[in-house]
């Protein structure tokens, strides 16, 4: 007999397909993700033994609590999980697994396309183009900052953060980063580390996150640390919102202290502050720096092994702890 299996989230055709396939599985099929109290409702209706969905599900203390004790693990589709109280997860022995790996080199094309956007311009010469073009642009009009040669901070130097060192060192970039731990070497690659954010920041024409939210990253990006960046600076966030205070941000990008940023996330999604969409100076996507055919099949078969390797008693392939 299939187990039980509740898809929470939307997904491509090919895990949809695996799903049916290998579980019983009750399929999202509204417009939009489950809501953490939709997950719950449908995992206790269907009685399900696993779950999938992605951060768009906030699977908190009091959703955690309300799911039926048949649910053995929760799979989510991604490879953040600051959307689950995972301490709540723990005490009730919830088996929380995510999808590391799959998503590193969309991730970090992704970067690189938000860094080369807001080093050149790329929202103003499209919008340029859509209004119909037609005037000639002067040579000294509506320039861009050359990426080549200048420093870029990585905050966070995890599989991600050095997927985009790589590419960076491809486009001819000084590398540096600051992460809890230094990297040894083989995986410094020549990236030089700095022991405290603060000490990296003056050093960093371009700056991206690469870290988790949580607690020690809250608003880390805020009006002093934002002042230690040189004038001019270009800032990338394609982690997650809550590691920017976002009036600091704004103030910094409306006054030029900042010349340009690229922002996949945001505080609040999808309703995001919309102020930063009236920036010329900002290049912005809505959270889809994994969104590639071949890397969003990749995570939910990710997923979808997880959940099967607990429900037939083996141990998960990505667990949250071990
Ligand atoms: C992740 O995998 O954490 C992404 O941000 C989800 O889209």
């Amino acid at each position: 007999m299939k187990s039980r299996l509740v898809l929470g989230c939307l997904t491509t055709e090919g895990v949809v397909a695996r799903a049916r396939d290998e579980f019983d599985a009750v399929i999202a099929d509204g417009k939009d993700d489950m809501s953490g109290t939709e997950l719950v409702a449908a995992a206790n209706a269907h009685q399900a033994a696993a779950l999938l969905f992605t951060t768009t599900t906030r699977l908190d203390g009091a959703a955690i609590a309300a799911l039926p004790a048949s649910v053995r693990v929760a799979a989510t589709v991604s490879v953040g999980y600051d959307h689950i109280d995972i301490a709540a997860a723990r005490a009730r022995g919830l088996i929380v697994t995510n999808t590391p790996d799959v998503l590193t080199d969309c991730t970090a094309d992704h970067t690189m396309l938000m860094i080369l956007a807001a080093c050149r311009r790329g929202y103003e010469y499209e919008k340029i183009m859509r209004e119909g073009w037609r005037r000639r642009i002067g040579q000294g009009e509506l320039l861009g900052r050359r990426v080549s040669g200048k420093r870029l901070g990585i905050f966070g130097m995890g599989r991600i953060g050095r997927a985009v060192a790589a590419r960076a060192r491809g486009f001819g970039m000084e590398v540096l980063y600051h992460s809890r731990n230094r990297l040894p070497a083989e995986l410094e690659a020549g990236a030089r580390y700095v022991p405290t954010f603060e000490a990296m920041l003056p050093e960093c024409d371009i700056l991206t996150l690469h870290a988790p939210a949580g607690a020690a990253t809250d608003r880390i990006v805020n009006a002093r640390t934002l002042a230690l960046l040189p004038p001019g600076a270009v800032f990338v966030n394609v982690s997650r919102g809550g590691l920017v205070d976002e009036d600091a941000l704004f103030d910094a990008l409306q006054s030029g202290r900042l010349f340009a940023a690229g922002l996949d996330v945001f505080r609040a999604e999808p309703d995001f502050d919309l102020r930063f969409a009236k920036l010329q100076n900002v290049f912005l996507t809505p959270h889809i720096a994994s969104a590639t055919q071949e890397t969003r099949d990749g995570m939910g078969f990710r997923a979808l092994d997880n959940a099967a390797l607990v429900l037939s008693g083996q141990a998960p392939r990505d667990p949250l702890w071990r």
